[in-house]
């Protein structure tokens, strides 16, 4: 199911200009990241808006706690929750900060639902749920990029908890999926996440610097 071409056209139309996007599978430090950007706009004053999904509130709180149990949930319970959750996001965050022209960053959206959920429910269908709804699409993606193998060896040496997702074999699937996502969304931009963070952050900061001069 995952080496699926991803059959239905991208909608530019739902695409919004200052909205950028952090994706990977766990254990590529896009999280790290995030942080540092964030500390990085708040330095520089810029007016902006740093969300993580699923949401550390509401929905999403439930979801995280639901990760953790060693019962998988149904891919369709799993997909309802965060969808329900992403609606959550869009009204309560997202929609408010587009009108009010903040800039926007995330760490995982709708990329990771294409991903995690599509394992098991096919990528395209996955995205189409987010389609019919109406979510905003981002300008610019950073995939964060690096082998399973050593994504796992990160992962194991947090110490603690693992979720079902972090898996070698669900890495494996998830990986391909990220991968497949660069040929449907021209604005996806990899990242070696195989490198040094100050260099990765260097990367990124350029990166958002001429991003942010077209704005
Ligand atoms: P996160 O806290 O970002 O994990 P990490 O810091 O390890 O990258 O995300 C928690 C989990 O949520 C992550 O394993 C992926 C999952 N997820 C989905 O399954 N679907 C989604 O749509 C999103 C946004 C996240």
């Amino acid at each position: 199911m995952n080496h699926e071409m991803i059959s239905i056209p991208f909608p530019e139309n739902l695409r919004k200009r200052g909205f950028f996007v952090l994706e990977g599978i766990d254990g590529s430090g896009k999280s790290t990241q995030f942080q540092k950007l964030c500390a990085w706009f708040q330095s520089k004053k810029l007016l902006h808006t740093c969300l993580i999904e699923p949401k550390l509130d509401g929905t999403g709180k439930i979801l995280r706690e639901k990760f953790m149990d060693d019962k998988q949930l149904t891919a369709e319970e799993e997909l309802n929750m965060i969808l329900l959750d992403r609606s959550e996001d869009v009204v309560q965050n997202i929609n408010p900060a587009i009108e009010a022209g903040k800039i926007i960053l995330m760490d995982r959206y709708i990329y990771s639902n294409a991903v995690y959920q599509g394992v098991r429910l096919g990528a395209a269908y996955v995205l189409n749920e987010n389609i019919k709804r109406q979510f905003p699409f981002p300008e610019k993606t950073f995939l964060f990029d690096l082998p399973e193998e050593q994504a796992l060896e990160r992962i194991s040496q947090r110490g603690h908890a693992i979720t079902y997702f972090e898996k070698i074999s669900f890495l494996t699937d998830a990986r391909k999926i990220y991968l497949n996502l660069i040929k449907w969304d021209k604005n996806i931009e990899i990242i070696n996440a195989n490198a040094p963070q100050h260099m990765i952050f260097e990367q990124l900061q350029e990166k958002m610097t001429a991003l942010l001069k077209t704005q």
